[in-house]
């Protein structure tokens, strides 16, 4: 899809012309992934993190937040329940804790990998390449590091650099691609100073980067941050983040990038808590990921306030069975890997054999 074409979706407002996009975001999904959601199990291993991230709760500023860290074993116990309750992949996020030595988290790594069949993922935000070879090397299957915005200077504003940190998110992204992990990035629906244009760009950018997995969510405002502190971004080319434009960002990334995996957000789910999981299975995602973090922790690792996720955690694995099934679909069994990498991976034999 053209550039053009792109930005007028992204503006569109008529609900039988929206029907049309979801229909077809749906009818690629079907063809390319598949009927299968997978399920990915969330650890949030530590909420401590050295970055001034202007919308993010966990930045270092918001002081009053009390900050935590897992020990080896209770992430060790999460992996178990995953397995138990049939998740296919574990996925250990974090702020970016200066004070955790990457070789610790290379042992769990390992750890998780010898006591169980789980696919690891990591969202651990920006480390060295030789840090992330460490991880790759212990066990890691996959990486997610969203690029948040296309645009520079305005990822600059909200991301301001880590003193003496030179690290540039595109670099490490191929960095990561290089190292053979499975790449997962994508973007803030809604920043405030976000254009459609620009917003246009990001998902020219999802396909350029080639990613295996797309995640995207609306922007939520957490008043203990300089950006939710300020007025809502305002402006006819502020894009909203609202649950309409999520879906519409779900929609072309699936066009964009059609064998990718695609979650329906826990931010979707958040500003759209009836029916956003829903939403985002039917305009192209296949991806959900339960909240697996033990309840002490769990409302500390407050990126942005309201967070989904309140009930019983083996309830809530019921209610998300329940929920994919309504839609017509299926849990997906395995890990889910990317099926982007396995046709890659395949078309690449193809040529090899072309030549013999
Ligand atoms: N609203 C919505 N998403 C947020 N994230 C961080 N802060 C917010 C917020 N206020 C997202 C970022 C990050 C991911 C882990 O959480 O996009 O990449």
């Amino acid at each position: 899809m053209k550039f053009d074409e792109v930005l007028h979706w992204l503006r569109e407002t008529q609900p039988a012309a929206l029907a049309r996009l979801w229909q077809h975001a749906d009818a690629v999904r079907r063809r390319c992934v598949g009927n299968d959601v997978h399920l990915r199990g969330l650890v949030e291993i530590s909420n401590r993190c050295a970055r001034q991230c202007t919308y993010c709760g966990l930045r270092a500023g918001n002081e009053a937040l009390p900050r935590y860290s897992m020990t080896d074993d209770e992430i060790l116990q999460c992996a178990h329940r995953a397995v138990e309750l049939g998740y296919g992949t574990l996925v250990l996020q974090s702020g970016e804790d200066a004070g955790m030595d990457p070789q610790w988290l290379a042992d769990v790594i390992r750890r998780i990998r010898a006591a169980t069949p789980l696919a690891v993922a990591l969202s651990m935000g920006e480390w060295p390449p030789d840090v992330l070879a460490l991880w790759r090397e212990a066990g890691a299957d996959r990486y997610l590091l969203r690029f948040e915005t296309a645009d520079q200077e305005l990822f600059l504003q909200v991301h301001p650099p880590r003193a003496g940190q030179e690290l540039k998110r595109l670099e490490l992204l191929r960095a990561l691609r290089d190292l053979d992990y499975e790449v997962g990035s994508g973007v803030l629906i809604g920043l405030p100073g976000q254009t459609y244009a620009e917003l246009a760009l990001s998902i020219k950018l999802m396909a350029e980067l080639e990613l295996d997995m797309v995640g995207c969510g609306p922007y939520i405002a957490h008043p203990a941050t300089p950006l939710g502190r300020e007025p809502a971004g305002a402006g006819p080319e502020q894009v909203p983040a609202t649950a309409l434009m999520t879906c519409k960002v779900l929609a072309l990334a699936r066009l964009a990038c059609p064998h990718t995996n695609i979650p329906a957000t826990t931010a979707l789910a958040t500003i759209d808590g009836e029916t956003g999981y829903e939403a985002g299975l039917r305009c192209g995602a296949n991806v959900i990921m339960p909240n697996l973090t033990p309840w002490q922790y769990r409302r500390l690792y407050e990126v942005y306030p309201g967070k989904v996720g309140v009930m019983d955690e083996a309830d809530r694995h019921l209610e998300i069975r329940r929920r994919i099934e309504a839609v017509g679909r299926k849990v997906g069994s395995g890990a889910g890997d990317s099926p982007r990498r396995t046709i890659a991976r395949m078309s690449r034999t193809a040529c090899a054999g072309g030549g013999v």
